[in-house]
């Protein structure tokens, strides 16, 4: 089949990933500002925050923009697999003269819901993306009845495949490099995950649908490497972690910026889910994929008390430093300018 040379004839070919935790509008909109597709994160959001996030963006640019959501299934509660999650965490939470875990798991990430929706539908962004499949038919359909253009994430040809006849407008080639949560969403085997430039060219012989090449990608050179596999665009992600309006904190900076930032790791520790990170002690210890780990997003809740205990004492122990196995090449500069970078390369190549 035809590599598509673009996705629509309308929407940028650079597309800021979207990064819950270390972004909101103001990544987005310097991101669009400078003709690439700023994404909102929306996936920690309230309806009111979302709300909120939106107006900043629409009163900043006329320009397309992505909202991303993620869309798993919430767990059964497991009283089993909580206890057995706490007493692995006991020691630390000793260790810091901390109460035993109670928290009410899992409330930190919740997925597209018709809540989310009704914010959605005043805005009606032109794209809307989805990690962890696609969420129910009927919600589908709505956002789809908008005219939005509707992404999301595969990890393997399989869920390519499922994306696409489940109604997806483009595919996601999400490689093993990226940073944040693999979007699998099929299978949970690791094994099946593929490094970008194995999975690119698979997807797009595959499928029909454009495909944006996520993972690794932090370079023009990159840029133009996915291009020449037949990527319509590409998703960046990493490398927008040190720029000026991520806010990301300064403990994660800090560790982009470092020799830890060559360390990243999958792990299941802070969600439940495999997420790409730096490599920090909690990880060590615990061992990143430790079975221990509840069903996402459960985990969170019981990591939050250690965390921040943590990094009152300035310590990222026990943070959550999403990246990618690129996320060296990230820059502290300006969004607008690793935009046009990235803009120019794809144009060049
Ligand atoms: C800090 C961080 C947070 C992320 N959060 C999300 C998210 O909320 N939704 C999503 O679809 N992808 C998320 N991702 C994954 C990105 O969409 C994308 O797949 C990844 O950044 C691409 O790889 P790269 O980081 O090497 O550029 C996140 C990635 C990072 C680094």
């Amino acid at each position: 089949m035809t590599p598509h040379s673009r996705w629509t004839p309308e929407l940028p070919c650079v597309v800021q990933a979207p990064m819950a935790g270390v972004q909101d509008h103001r990544l987005a909109l310097a991101v669009c500002e400078a003709g690439g597709l700023g994404s909102l994160a929306a996936a920690m959001l309230s309806p009111a925050d979302l709300e909120r996030e939106l107006q900043a963006l629409q009163a900043g640019t006329q320009r397309p923009y992505n909202v991303n959501f993620f869309c798993h299934a919430p767990p059964q509660p497991d009283a089993q697999a909580l206890e057995r999650w706490r007493t692995a965490l006991s020691p630390y939470y000793a260790s810091f003269g901390l109460p035993p875990a109670a928290a009410a798991p899992g409330a930190a990430r919740v997925p597209f819901n018709h809540e989310a929706a009704d914010v959605l539908e005043a805005f009606r962004p032109a794209v809307i993306s989805f990690h962890f499949g696609l969420p129910a038919p009927d919600l589908l359909a709505r956002v789809k009845r908008w005219g939005s253009v509707v992404l999301s994430s595969a990890t393997t040809v399989p869920e390519a495949l499922w994306l696409e006849a489940h109604g997806v407008d483009a595919i996601i080639a999400q490689g093993l490099e990226a940073g944040g949560h693999r979007g699998m969403f099929l299978s949970d085997d690791l094994n099946t995950q593929m490094g970008t430039f194995a999975l690119l060219p698979q997807v797009v012989q595959a499928t029909r649908l454009p495909v944006i090449a996520a993972g690794g990608i932090a370079t023009p050179a990159g840029v133009a490497a996915a291009k020449a596999l037949g990527a319509a665009a590409v998703q960046v992600g990493s490398a927008y972690l040190c720029s000026d309006e991520a806010t990301t904190s300064p403990l994660h900076r800090a560790a982009l910026q470092s020799e830890a930032a060559q360390h990243t790791a999958l792990t299941r520790l802070f969600t439940g889910r495999p997420a790409r990170g730096i490599v920090n002690r909690v990880m060590r210890e615990m061992g990143p994929l430790n079975p221990a780990a509840p069903a996402f997003p459960v985990a969170t809740a019981d990591m939050a008390p250690l965390r921040a205990a943590a990094e009152a004492q300035g310590r990222n122990d026990f943070t959550p430093m999403w990246a990618g196995q690129n996320a060296g090449a990230c820059e502290a500069r300006p969004a607008r300018d690793i935009t046009r970078d990235f803009l120019h390369a794809w144009r060049t190549a």
